[in-house]
């Protein structure tokens, strides 16, 4: 499965989604093609990738069952016109501002589905910290990428170790395969810059390489549960 058929797969049905940061309208095209939704609300905060939505969905049809709306994350939204709200293709950083400027209304979505092109880790603290629960996760590779698709709906958890920021834990719950392979290049990775900084002297470095090693002790845990 492909990143934007793996988003689409984990939207509930519903009567109207939001595809915030839509760019090229794929994602509410699939979610409308699929029944997934009966309308989507279509959002950009940039004009021209707002434009080409609307191009795309005109060409496929679809574009009356689509809202098209200009401005910043949930602002454009009123409170529960959208069941599921679609995050998908920003930063982990920006997707928690978002979420967190019109928290009232991913409060009341039924479910937010969202995919972080980077800091995952950032984004599942701010989900565990802001009263939104992880209640679904999965992880998809496209040419040598790794991406994560969290579903998080109001509600808390507890979380025991700061290592499931990093490491979802419903990914490895699942036991994908990917997971593993996933956890190596992170080894891998976190290894290489410990190699590197290790010719390092100064103090503030010699913590970093701690906080570094500590993290691929844990990964490595994990790995063997
Ligand atoms: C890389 S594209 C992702 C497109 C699509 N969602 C996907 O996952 O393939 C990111 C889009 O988010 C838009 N964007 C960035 N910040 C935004 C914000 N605060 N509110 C709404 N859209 C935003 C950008 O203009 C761009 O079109």
């Amino acid at each position: 499965m492909n990143r934007l058929e793996c988003i689409k797969s984990m939207v509930s049905e519903c009567s109207v989604a939001a595809d915030i940061g839509t760019d090229h309208g794929y994602v509410a095209e699939m979610l409308l093609q699929d029944s997934k939704c009966e309308r989507v609300i279509a959002t950009d905060i940039n004009e021209g990738p707002l434009n080409r939505a609307i191009e795309h969905l005109n060409s496929v049809e679809l574009n009356s069952k689509c809202d098209f709306r200009l401005g910043s994350g949930l602002t454009v939204l009123n409170e529960k016109e959208a069941d599921a709200i679609i995050i998908a293709g920003m930063g982990g950083e920006l997707i928690s501002d978002i979420i967190e400027t019109s928290k009232n209304i991913a409060l009341q979505a039924k479910e937010l589905i969202l995919q972080p092109m980077t800091t995952g880790n950032k984004l599942r603290q701010y989900l565990y910290e802001n009263g939104f629960k992880i209640i679904d996760e999965n992880i998809v590779k496209e040419l040598h990428h790794y991406y994560f698709i969290i579903k998080a709906v109001p509600g808390k958890e507890e979380i025991k170790d700061e290592i499931y920021y990093e490491i979802s834990k419903k990914v490895l719950e699942k036991k994908d395969p990917l997971m593993n392979e996933y956890m190596n290049k992170l080894l891998n990775t976190n290894e290489n810059i410990i190699r590197s900084i290790e010719k390092n002297t100064s103090s503030d470095y010699n913590e970093k390489i701690e906080v570094l090693k500590l993290k691929n002790l844990k990964i490595k845990e994990l790995m063997e549960n």
